[in-house]
């Protein structure tokens, strides 16, 4: 499971995208091979709305960046949130579709922590 470890991040945003991938830790095994149908629909549901909160904060807190920093970010956070989307309407017993888009959710979040938000949010700026 990937982990945040950016230097020279703000303080507030490092901790927020740390107690982020703490919650994924936690949910993945869930979301992949969940008890019920039930279970699992849940606990994409609570990832899908914890990641739209914490993309909107990001949002407003760069709502004066410039334009191109801001479109790669917020077509960044589309994409990220639809691939949620997706997974929650896969066929509850397709487990191994599940794990497939669960997994390619976290590298696309990776990339983007890395390319966008780490430096976006660094205290050099
Ligand atoms: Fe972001
Ligand atoms: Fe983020």
């Amino acid at each position: 499971m990937p982990s945040w470890d950016h230097e020279d991040c703000d303080p507030a945003i490092e901790a927020e995208h740390t107690r982020l991938y703490r919650m994924m830790n936690r949910l993945e095994p869930v979301i992949i091979q969940g008890q019920s149908d039930s279970k699992i629909a849940r606990a994409i549901q609570i990832l899908h709305d914890r990641m739209a909160e914490h993309f909107q904060v990001e949002e407003e807190l760069f709502i004066t960046a410039d334009w191109d920093s801001r479109r790669v970010m917020l077509d960044d956070h589309r994409q990220l949130l639809e691939m949620l989307a997706r997974l929650g309407r896969l066929p509850p017993q397709d487990e191994h579709a599940r794990k497939v888009l669960f997994h390619a959710f976290l590298e696309a979040l990776v990339r983007h922590d890395n390319d966008v938000d780490a430096p976006l949010f660094s205290r050099r700026h």
